[in-house]
């Protein structure tokens, strides 16, 4: 059995929901998880008893995929649970450690894109993960029981490796990547991680690490749960996965010139030369940013004139951009805000790392008394 529920209806105090039917999500917990039946067994999963943590590597402004993919859905768990929200600036030197000159600007682009998006830091706790030490520490500690072929045969590890050949990985904290991303959860004893599929094997481990260690101390952190989220997909504008690699990204907050000129870019039907040649939504790409943000009678318009040739491809894209634009204008609003006023991202932070660490500091105290690593009333 699986507990669904739709994300809009958590969150009423989030105004945005500029989307169809088809593009609101549900979220679902992994399987294995808690099995409810009813409505009022959901509001079990409270606030009051229940962690969610979430991070993302700063990569900058966030795009579309990162929204729909991650952004949107932590936005809608903020009032179903305690949620900690980071951003995993370690974690970019993972990869970026011979040029760490843009990760700076990157959190402050990351983190006011996320309060935008609906984040609210007075519902959620906002944090820079390199401002709470714990996570170094119980890496560390855990670094010590974690058997090296687990590391080694997370299949990101190899993939990675062999993908980004321009950058040497072949270091100590790349492997060691999924390890620390296990100390960022659990040093907040977190129940549930909104992951998407990608990171399930990292999850996977995290759990696997959580019983060794419970095994080896006693029990002191609960295993994480994936919450696997339904997300839609987001094609970027080759029609290839929308990834900041591929640069075939539309921002959120990207200017309306800035959304016209992309949009302009956008693959269509390859099959569709003429004017006067009738459309195949089904294959466009166009077609599913439609199904990201029209209402239903716009995408049954549009299908139809597009089938009968009414609409050409750049008359669709003209009208696809002004809906997007529109879609993400109270977004784009709250980003200018923050531009002007850059001390709502820094101020966030600041508060958001102080009840991080608190949290953190009463898991460490468990973990060194556990290990035996405490000596506090010898050192007063
Ligand atoms: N690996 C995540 C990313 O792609 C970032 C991350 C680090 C994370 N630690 C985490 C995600 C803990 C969830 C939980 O950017």
């Amino acid at each position: 059995m699986l507990l669904r529920w739709k994300l809009e209806s958590q969150s009423p105090q989030c105004s945005f929901t500029p989307f169809t039917p088809a593009a609101k999500l549900r979220l679902h917990s992994g399987p294995g998880a808690f099995c409810h039946s009813s409505a009022a067994q959901t509001k079990l999963l409270n606030k009051q008893n229940h962690y969610v943590l979430s991070g993302l590597r700063p990569t900058g402004r966030v795009h579309l995929g990162n929204y729909f993919g991650a952004i949107r859905n932590w936005v809608g768990l903020q009032d179903q649970y305690r949620c900690f929200y980071f951003v995993a600036d370690w974690h970019a030197l993972t990869s970026d450690y011979a040029d760490p000159s843009r990760i700076r600007a990157s959190v402050f682009d990351a983190v006011a894109d996320w309060l935008a998006a609906g984040l609210d830091p007075s519902r959620c706790t906002i944090f820079l993960q390199s401002e709470v030490k714990e996570h170094a520490e119980l890496h560390l500690l855990l670094s010590m029981v974690t058997p090296l072929p687990w590391l080694e045969r997370v299949p990101t590890f190899k993939e990675q490796q062999q993908q980004l050949v321009e950058k040497d990985l072949n270091t100590y904290g790349f492997l060691g990547y999924p390890l620390l991303q296990t100390a960022d959860i659990i040093v907040y004893r977190a129940n549930f991680v909104p992951v998407g599929e990608d990171q399930a094997s990292h999850l996977e481990l995290s759990r696997e690490i959580v019983r060794r260690f419970n095994n080896l101390y006693g029990p002191v952190f609960p295993e994480p749960q994936a919450l696997f989220t339904a997300t839609p997909k987001v094609p970027g504008l080759d029609g290839r996965k929308m990834s900041k690699s591929y640069g075939n990204t539309i921002g959120l907050t990207a200017s309306a010139d800035e959304i016209r000129a992309l949009v302009m870019t956008m693959f269509t039907d390859p099959n569709r030369i003429r004017r006067k040649d009738p459309g195949n939504p089904d294959i466009c790409n166009l077609f599913q940013f439609h199904r990201l943000f029209s209402t239903p009678d716009v995408i049954a318009r549009v299908d139809h004139e597009c089938r009968t040739a009414q609409i050409g491809c750049v008359d669709d894209k003209k009208l696809m951009a002004e809906i997007i634009i529109e879609s993400l204008a109270p977004i784009r609003e709250r980003r200018e805000k923050i531009e002007k006023d850059p001390s709502m991202v820094w101020d966030a932070l600041k508060a958001g790392n102080q009840i991080a660490r608190e949290r953190a500091a009463e898991t460490l105290v468990n973990v060194r008394k556990a290990m035996n690593i405490q000596y506090d009333e010898l050192m007063k």
